[in-house]
C-alpha cells in the first residue's frame, strides 16, 4: 500500500477529486492511503493566517514557513525514514510518465501544494526534495498538479488498476503513443470498423496495431517519433 499525504489550503478540493472513480476505489480497496492535511490548522496566529506580504515588496502574498514546517513535522514525526517532499511548482522539472513509474515505488510520498505568489524559500530549502511542475503553463495553486501526479503514480500501484485496465499497450509504455479503439456498434455515422480487427487474427490485428501507433506518433507528436527512431533504429519511410 502506497500512502500520499497532501500538504494544502484546500483539503476538500484534492479530497473530493480523488475520492472519485479508479483512484476512489483503490482507496476504500486499501490499495492507497491519501490524506489531506490542512496547512490552516498549524497556524498559530489568532485570525489562522498563514500569508503575509513578499520581503522587498512585490504583488501578492506569501507564504509563511512556520505553518507548513509545523505541519511536516508532524507527519512525520513516527516516521523511521523522512519521505520524498514534492513540491508543486511550474519551476520544476516537468513531470512524465518515467518519473511516475519512479514514484509509485515510494512507499510514503508528500506534497506541498503553494498558493498565492508562492512559499517562503527557507521552508522549501529545508523540506522538499523534489521541485516538479506539470507543464510550462501556470495554475492558481498546487492542488490540480498534486491530483494529476498522484493519479499518474497511483496507476503503477499494484492493485490499482485491474487486469482489464493495466497498463502495457497503453501511450508511452514502448515509446508510441497507442492505437485507435472500436468498440460496438459495428457502423456508426457510416463508418464502419476497420475489418482487421473483427478478422480474429491476432497477428495481423498486432501488426495493424503497431502501423497505427507509429502513424499517430508521427502525425501528433513528432518529438516523440524522432527519440523512438533513436532508441530502436527505426527508419522512417515518409
Ligand atoms: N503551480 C502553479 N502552476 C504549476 C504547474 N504548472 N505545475 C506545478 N505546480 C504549479
Amino acid at each position: 500500500m502506497n500512502k500520499f499525504h497532501i500538504l494544502t489550503l484546500f483539503p476538500d478540493m484534492v479530497m473530493n477529486g480523488l475520492n472519485t472513480s479508479i483512484i476512489g476505489r483503490a482507496m476504500e480497496a486499501g490499495y492507497l492511503d491519501i490524506q489531506a492535511v490542512n496547512i490552516r490548522d498549524y497556524s498559530t496566529n489568532k485570525h489562522m493566517k498563514v500569508d503575509d506580504y513578499p520581503y522587498g515588496g512585490g504583488a501578492g502574498l506569501v507564504m509563511q514557513p512556520e505553518p507548513i514546517y509545523s505541519a511536516y513535522q508532524d507527519i512525520t514525526k513516527n516516521m523511521p525514514r523522512k519521505p520524498r517532499v514534492i513540491y508543486m511548482t511550474p519551476q520544476g522539472c516537468v513531470f512524465h510518465q518515467n518519473m511516475a513509474k519512479e514514484l509509485a515505488k515510494e512507499e510514503e510520498l508528500i506534497f506541498l501544494c503553494g498558493h498565492y505568489e508562492g512559499v517562503d524559500e527557507r521552508v522549501l530549502e529545508e523540506i522538499v526534495t523534489d521541485y516538479v511542475s506539470i507543464g510550462d503553463y501556470v495554475l492558481t495553486g498546487g492542488e490540480l498538479p498534486a491530483m494529476v501526479m498522484i493519479d499518474a503514480i497511483s496507476r503503477f500501484v499494484p492493485g490499482v488498476l485491474n487486469n482489464d485496465e493495466s497498463a502495457g499497450d497503453e501511450s508511452f509504455e514502448n515509446g508510441l503513443l497507442e492505437y485507435p479503439q472500436y468498440t460496438r456498434p459495428p457502423k456508426f455515422l457510416e463508418k464502419e470498423v476497420p475489418e482487421v480487427l473483427l478478422s480474429g487474427h491476432h497477428e495481423n490485428i498486432r501488426k495493424w496495431r503497431q502501423e497505427q501507433s507509429i502513424q499517430r506518433t508521427k502525425e501528433r507528436r513528432p518529438d516523440l517519433w524522432e527519440e523512438y527512431q533513436k532508441n530502436t533504429g527505426e527508419q522512417s519511410e515518409k
